[in-house]
């Protein structure tokens, strides 16, 4: 690969939420690409933090009666609390009411300011008293606040603006040209479309007269910085930007800035104007991923379902749990975390298929080897299988790195597991405990020699993920406890005859379902209470004759493209081809489906419904979908069918 240095941030997290399993998922990928890093000897930086200026924050310590600071000083412990349970090995942690980061912010709004990149404008707008946001009048719904439906009252207020308009077309340009600059390659285009608007000039400051908690603009003592000029600024102000050039020479530009996909706009527009507008070098990649839902649908504090890391970590331990959210994610992609999920992947993958293989060769060569790695007479890379079979932990071995250039950390970890289901079908061949009972003991040796020198391969190969139980898997085959070099496990023979083993323990003991132990770590909603049942002898009401029902035109429809309605979580906005005709659809289905998954689905619509305008967007016509509790599946056709048929 190698680049001469991998530096990798986590968003710094809101200090007034609780930790949950979104916060946990970045900050372990971001560890295991860290780790990676550095087996693979690259100089490695990992900074992950906390956000802890703003509203929010304001309003909690008014609330609990105490200064915003001793708010934030309490808050922070359980980040730093969680990482450590979760052997996050970040090298730095920076917090944003950090001395060292609120001179960096205001370091650049005077330079900022000095050249006139910002300018103080008069702010008119509308008002939401109990939101304390402003809305712009084509936000408003019905003349309303669009998050509360209250009314709004409209404010001329003074304010600083950055010039982020000027940069909008080098933007572009840097986008188009730098195809890894923002990643997955649909995230991009998603930054690009919102590119196809004009972009406005950013209002990144707010008076202190309804905002106290941030830094204070260097110029202006009646105002505070905007909470997100504030907080990409972390990224820089860490690394010893404007007071330490050596180290910040070193690291910057970063390899990796990991986010998730609510956060693209900030991190793939303004932060990369304001570093323009700084001269600072862009960032080799954005990375944005997708979203834990709980199973089908997103999770919230409001919703009761949010997955708790840390009662996950106790129940089933922090190496299992890490290595869900790894194996499970394709990053990018939505997941859904289900403890029915949870339980089998860990069943299926660690317990059976790796700690089933580890434990039979390390029993047996307790037995039959005086326990300890057996001496070979040939070298066992001469037998056809076992030459198989170590090509293939040598597929997995050389597909790392590849892997992490592309963030396919998901299908490095099922080639790794193919390899341990591999090694158990040789040891089915093989039969080990047969060759135990034969004079001749160089089969058995060979057998036990070749599956502890794939268990190596494996146990390097997954010690990022599960840090803690592969050093024990590793210890178990008489190696030390300092982490694995990826060099080594591209050589066989490294495993030294005569060297004690250790049976160990079950390293990941079996899950009983019906007692499952997560079941806690999932708080549920309360189901609604059941309705009652209609009685089947009382007559339908509301049947309709065929003609009515033949007034109803449904077509096939396909989908051309799918993007979320801004300032709601349930709507999506569709573009449908209904044979050769264009149409624009506003439907309720965004809290089960992701926009991207959407694309060339085809779909039922009903055509010929009167169009409406929902939070200003027209919709012409109405999807198909059926509807059970909490989820929502759309009717699509069976099989292939051109759009425009009709539907009877
Ligand atoms: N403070 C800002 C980030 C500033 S970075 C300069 C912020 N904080 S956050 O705590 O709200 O969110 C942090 C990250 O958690 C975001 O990347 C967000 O996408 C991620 N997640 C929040 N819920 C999530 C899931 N359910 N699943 C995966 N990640 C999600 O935004």
């Amino acid at each position: 690969m190698q680049s001469a240095k991998y530096y990798v941030t986590t968003p710094i997290y809101y200090v007034n939420d609780r930790p949950h399993i979104g916060h946990a998922y970045t900050t372990v990928l971001a560890d295991v690409l860290a780790r990676y890093h550095r087996l693979l000897g690259v100089p490695t930086w990992f900074l992950t933090g906390t956000d802890e200026h703003g509203q929010k924050v304001q309003r909690a310590a008014e609330k609990a009666g105490i200064a915003p600071q001793e708010h934030v000083d309490t808050q922070v412990a359980a980040f730093q609390e969680l990482w450590k349970k979760l052997e996050i090995t970040h090298d730095d942690f920076i917090r944003t009411t950090e001395p060292r980061h609120t001179q960096v912010v205001q370091q650049w709004l005077q330079t900022l300011y000095d050249a006139g990149e910002i300018y103080r404008d008069e702010y008119n707008g509308w008002y939401c008293v109990p939101d304390e946001r402003f809305f712009a009048e084509e936000e408003l719904i019905d003349g309303k606040c669009p998050e509360c439906g209250r009314d709004v009252e409209q404010i001329t207020e003074a304010n600083y603006f950055f010039r982020m308009s000027r940069y909008q077309e080098w933007l572009v340009r840097h986008i188009e040209e730098n195809p890894g600059f923002i990643q997955p390659d649909f995230r991009r285009n998603e930054t690009l479309g919102f590119l196809r608007k004009p972009l406005k000039d950013l209002c990144i400051s707010r008076p202190k007269s309804r905002l106290a908690w941030g830094i204070e603009m260097p110029f202006d003592p009646d105002f505070v910085t905007y909470v997100w000029f504030d907080a990409l600024v972390n990224y820089v102000s860490a690394i010893g930007h404007l007071s330490d050039d050596e180290t910040f020479a070193k690291w910057w530009p970063v390899s990796c800035h990991l986010i998730g996909k609510d956060i693209l706009v900030t991190h793939t527009v303004y932060w990369p104007t304001f570093l323009k507008a700084m001269g600072v070098p862009m960032p080799e990649c954005i990375f944005a991923h997708g979203w834990w839902l709980s199973g089908e649908t997103k999770m919230g504090k409001s919703l009761g379902n949010v997955v708790n890391p840390m009662a996950m970590i106790d129940r089933c331990g922090v190496d299992a749990f890490r290595y869900f959210l790894l194996a499970a994610m394709s990053p990018g992609q939505d997941a859904s975390f289900t403890e029915e999920a949870f339980v089998m992947r860990y069943n299926s993958d660690l317990a059976n298929d790796l700690g089933n293989l580890v434990s039979r060769v390390l029993n047996l060569m307790v037995k039959n080897c005086d326990g300890a790695v057996p001496a070979l007479q040939g070298n066992p890379l001469d037998g056809d299988e076992e030459r198989e079979l170590w090509a293939l932990a040598q597929a997995a071995a050389d597909g790392l790195e590849p892997a992490l250039r592309a963030m396919t950390l998901d299908k490095e970890i099922a080639e790794v597991i193919a390899v341990v289901r591999a090694a158990n079908r040789y040891m089915e061949r093989r039969k080990p405990w047969l060759q135990a009972k034969e004079e001749d003991k160089e089969p058995l040796h060979i057998t036990l020699y070749t599956v502890a020198e794939v268990l190596r391969v494996v146990a390097g190969l997954l010690h990022p993920v599960m840090p803690e139980r592969m050093t024990a898997l590793r210890a178990s085959l008489g190696l030390p406890p300092d982490p694995p070099h990826v060099p080594d496990l591209k050589q066989f023979g490294l495993l030294e005859a005569g060297t004690p083993v250790i049976k160990p323990d079950a390293l990941f003991p079996r899950i009983v379902i019906e007692e499952s132990p997560v079941e806690e770590a999932v708080s549920k909603p309360t189901p609604p209470p059941p309705k009652p049942e209609v009685p089947s002898a009382e007559p339908v009401v509301g049947v309709i004759d065929y003609e009515d029902f033949s007034k109803v035109k449904l077509r096939t429809a396909k989908i051309m493209a799918a993007e979320r309605v801004p300032k709601t979580s349930k709507l999506l906005k569709l573009e449908v081809m209904m044979g050769s005709e264009r149409r624009q659809i506003v439907a309720g289905i965004a809290m089960h489906y992701e926009p991207e998954k959407l694309i060339g689905r085809t779909v039922v619509v009903v055509a010929n419904l009167k169009p409406v305008t929902l939070r200003g967007i027209e919709s012409q016509g109405m999807l198909l979908a059926a509807t059970k509790g909490e989820t929502m599946r759309l009717i699509t056709v069976d099989g292939e069918l051109s759009s425009g048929a009709e539907v009877k």
